[in-house]
């Protein structure tokens, strides 16, 4: 290698916004050594530590932004440097959860579009946490210029890394999904499916692992999120799995849980029962 290649600047990270979670002697050293390399310019990381003093002097020396609050430094990055003690490790993941979920939202048509303008709107999720995928380009695009999400046509993509994955497809395109992304689908996922008449046993057996499932059906007034949702839990899915299908479905309407056995006949109910739930805004 030359000597001028060797001095060359290195590329910029490609990331929007790095947390840098404890900037203690380990992580300082590495904020240090990230602003010096000039790998990512400091408008672009924030740190948190537990005192605020110490935060102080981190925005002074490194003219970055750093606090206290976990939440924030976590929300909308795409990089999360954890330099804190190991004991302290699992309640910093427990207390930041919400803000490191990633959503895929698979088939952003109708019902999907629906869940998604429900989910930002209540704030459940920022848009930076949402991925969604249809067949269409233009429609992507549409997606992506209203809401401000990731959206394309890459299924595969999409759930990489996701830990909620919400099949929002014709029934008879669920299995094909499954088939297509089972690889890269996280075993630990949650799998909501609002697929009408698809149920958990069968999403279960085409993943081949206990895969937590919970099944929605929601009805038409859910568009204008004044509707009826009627959630059952699958073989694995937790109390929690269906708290959080209970807070997602809450941006669409009442949420009532049943067991599977009545989803059928529900399913079969629920498009007649298309009086709102409550009274519509004007
Ligand atoms: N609509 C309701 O009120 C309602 C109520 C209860 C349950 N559901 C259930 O919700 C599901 C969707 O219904 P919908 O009315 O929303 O249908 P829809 O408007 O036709 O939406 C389907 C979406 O899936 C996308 N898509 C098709 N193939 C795909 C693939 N391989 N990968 C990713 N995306 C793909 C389509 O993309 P393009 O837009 O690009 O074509 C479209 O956006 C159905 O299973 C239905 O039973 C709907």
């Amino acid at each position: 290698m030359s000597k001028s290649a060797r001095a060359a600047k290195p590329p910029d990270l490609d990331v929007k916004k790095l947390a840098l979670i404890g900037a203690g002697k380990l992580g300082e050293g590495l904020l240090s050594g990230l602003l010096s390399s000039q790998l990512l310019p400091a408008s672009r990381v924030v740190s948190t530590v537990a005192h605020q003093p110490r935060a102080d002097y981190l925005t002074e020396k490194y003219g970055i932004k750093a606090h206290t609050d976990n939440h924030q430094a976590v929300a909308g990055a795409d990089l999360v440097l954890i330099c804190l003690k190991p004991q302290q490790v699992k309640g910093f993941l427990h207390e930041v959860k919400k803000e490191l979920r990633k959503l895929a939202l698979i088939g952003a048509g109708k019902l999907g579009e629906g869940l998604l303008s429900g989910l930002l709107s209540s704030q459940l999720l920022p848009a930076s946490r949402v991925v969604s995928t249809v067949a269409h380009q233009p429609r992507a695009d549409y997606l992506t210029e209203k809401y401000g999400i990731k959206a394309h046509t890459d299924n595969h993509q999409a759930v990489a890394g996701a830990d909620l994955v919400l099949i929002c497809l014709k029934p008879q395109q669920v299995k094909g999904f499954l088939h297509e992304v089972k690889k890269e689908l996280r075993k630990d996922a949650l799998i909501i499916s609002a697929a009408a008449s698809v149920t958990t046993a069968l999403i279960e057996r085409e993943l081949g692992h206990p895969a937590r499932v919970v099944r929605a059906m929601p009805n038409t007034p859910c568009l204008i999120r004044h509707g009826m949702i009627a959630l059952a839990r699958g073989k694995h899915a937790t109390d929690e799995d269906i708290s959080l299908a209970k807070e997602i479905f809450a941006s669409m309407g009442r949420t009532v849980v049943v067991d599977e056995k009545h989803m059928d006949a529900i399913t079969g109910l629920l498009p007649w029962c298309c009086i709102p739930a409550s009274t519509p805004p004007n």
